[in-house]
């Protein structure tokens, strides 16, 4: 049986454990969406995971639903992401760049004054904030998308692919979960749909697999292209009725792309986030089926796993094959060291919750390594 601290083969790419640190907003951008130095040491710290994968990151403007993001639609972007890129890889990490548009999700303070795109005109009724007015109502003024603006979006992932590439990325994931873009297209409440794009649940998956597409076709090579899914999962108002017709239909077509990976993130994970609490998930039956099984039996490559999971939780299910990897989020946030703490049963940091979004460096860059928590500790208080 594999260990979860033995190297795994992501086809060209020797990851040297199998631990992912999992993509985390942090709202550490500038108002324009430049990633900030800041952002390089945090990553380089965590060099040691098996794997980075950064934060959502916008391919266009429309595409930011939160303030302060980091985007890769401009060459100051791609400049200041290469000088993170090159940060880890000096401290010999890997690193995937998440590419996160958030469709109806946001507000157009967020997203520079632009009107927000959907596949259809379904407001999300949710709440998101805004720097300028805290704990807003999400926007209800939505631009449909027509079939040709759609092909216009999935351009734009393909420039933002090739910035991607030209910053020294390993790799991206393209966020197709937590009721952004590619979700609300994949979904039957938010996509009412009646051109090639809806209609049918092979149809609501096109956005998805078109995209990808054009990401491999940016990329050059299949292998370094994940997606992350997160089928039936209530979160950002969204809502899925025919999650196992449009799941079976979705996963048979990623089979086909040859892809680096599918990660999915489990129902039940989102509701612990971000102060959700059960009454700000818009109504709907949470989808019983653990995604665990639904998606080892569907899909051929490799799987990654996340939401709640402890060392002994990811080793159980490294040792019954129900994945291959394993995201640790929130443990992360507080542990650059987590692979070596975990290797070495170190006790973890806890995480406190309330530095998660925006400010600088304190509560983000300055969790010590236990090895520095060892040291602080023989030196006694200062004074
Ligand atoms: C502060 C914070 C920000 C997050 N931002 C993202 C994101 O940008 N993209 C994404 O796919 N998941 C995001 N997530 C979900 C995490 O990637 C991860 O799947 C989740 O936290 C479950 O793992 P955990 O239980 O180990 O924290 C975020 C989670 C946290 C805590």
């Amino acid at each position: 049986m594999p260990s979860l601290f033995e190297p795994y083969q992501l086809h060209d790419l020797t990851l040297p454990n199998r631990l992912v640190m999992g993509p985390m907003t942090r709202a550490k951008a500038t108002p324009e969406g430049v990633p900030t130095p800041m952002m390089a040491t945090h990553y380089a710290q965590r060099a040691s995971a098996g794997l980075i994968i950064t934060e959502g990151t916008w391919p266009e403007r429309r595409g930011q639903g939160y303030f302060d993001i980091p985007g890769i639609a401009t060459q100051e972007q791609q400049d200041a992401w290469a000088s993170i890129t090159d940060a880890v890889h000096a401290a010999d990490g890997r690193i995937f760049l998440q590419m996160e548009h958030t469709g109806r999700v946001g507000h157009e303070v967020n997203s520079g004054g632009n009107q927000l795109c959907a596949p259809s005109n379904v407001p999300a009724d949710f709440k998101i904030f805004t720097r300028e007015s805290g704990l807003t109502q999400m926007t209800t003024d939505l631009h449909v998308l027509s079939t040709k603006e759609v092909w216009e979006v999935i351009d734009k992932y393909g420039k933002a692919a090739k910035r991607t590439k030209a910053a020294g990325f390993d790799g991206i994931e393209l966020h197709g979960a937590s009721g952004y873009l590619p979700h609300q297209f994949l979904s039957d409440t938010s996509n009412l749909r009646d051109d090639d794009f809806g209609g049918t649940p092979h149809k609501r998956t096109r956005f998805m697999i078109e995209v990808l597409k054009c990401l491999i076709d940016a990329w050059g090579d299949s292998h370094r292209i994940g997606v992350k899914i997160s089928p039936g999962i209530l979160y950002n108002g969204s809502v899925e009725n025919e999650v196992e017709e449009t799941y079976t239909a979705l996963i048979s077509q990623l089979n086909e792309l040859d892809l680096a990976y599918v990660a999915f993130q489990t129902p039940e994970s989102l509701r612990s986030l971000a102060g959700q609490d059960d009454d700000d998930i818009a109504g709907g039956e949470i989808w019983h089926r653990f995604p665990y099984e639904f998606i080892r039996e569907n899909y051929n490559g490799t799987v990654i796993a996340s939401g709640d999971l402890t060392k002994e939780l990811a080793q159980n299910a490294l040792d019954a094959g129900k994945a291959d990897l394993f995201v640790f989020g929130r443990a992360y946030m507080s542990n650059p060291d987590l692979v070596e703490r975990m290797q070495n049963d170190w006790p973890l940091t806890e995480v406190d919750m309330r530095r998660g979004y925006g400010g600088g460096e304190e509560g983000y860059n300055d969790y010590p390594t236990w090895q520095e928590q060892q040291a602080q500790q023989q030196q006694g208080p200062v004074g």
